[in-house]
């Protein structure tokens, strides 16, 4: 697995700790920074990922600002992306299940009620199913346009 992975200063000690993880389960990490935590702008970042995702050798994409609100807006402008923004395991493991998500957002400055390392394994770790969220999907992705 291939994974590329960004972040605004709200979200660098977080996305390090993702990195850290995915390096463990031995899952591939292209970072794009920043590591600094001087001022940036997040759809900067989130432009870099879904530019480096679209290459095509990315299983998908993660996000991480102080919110994660901002970088996955942003993500969510660019055709292609649907990025989702779970509060917990469940809706990370209904974001692909349903939703095919193809990138995964966090806030740094967030405090969730379980390790956001779990959070992203439920991700990691479910399928598509398919059928009636295809239709769905194709719904939604037609809406890119108007
Ligand atoms: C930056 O201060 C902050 O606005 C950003 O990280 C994010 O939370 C925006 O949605």
């Amino acid at each position: 697995m291939k994974a590329v992975i960004a972040n605004d200063h709200g979200g660098v000690e977080l996305a390090a700790s993702l990195i850290k993880h995915l390096e463990e389960k031995r899952i591939e990490v292209t970072y794009l920074g920043t590591d600094s935590t001087e001022s940036v702008d997040y759809p900067d970042y989130a432009e870099k990922a879904v530019n480096e995702y679209r290459k095509g050798c990315y299983d998908f994409g993660i996000l991480v600002c102080g919110t994660g609100i901002g970088i996955s807006v942003s993500a969510n402008k660019m055709k292609g992306i649907r990025c989702a923004l779970p509060q917990n395991s469940y809706a990370a493991a209904m974001a692909k299940q349903h939703n095919n998500a193809n990138f995964i957002a966090f806030g740094g400055r967030i405090e969730y009620t379980e390790p956001v390392t779990d959070i992203l394994d439920a991700y990691i770790d479910s399928e598509f199913e398919g059928g009636r969220h295809q239709r769905r999907i194709d719904k939604m992705m037609e809406l890119e346009g108007k």
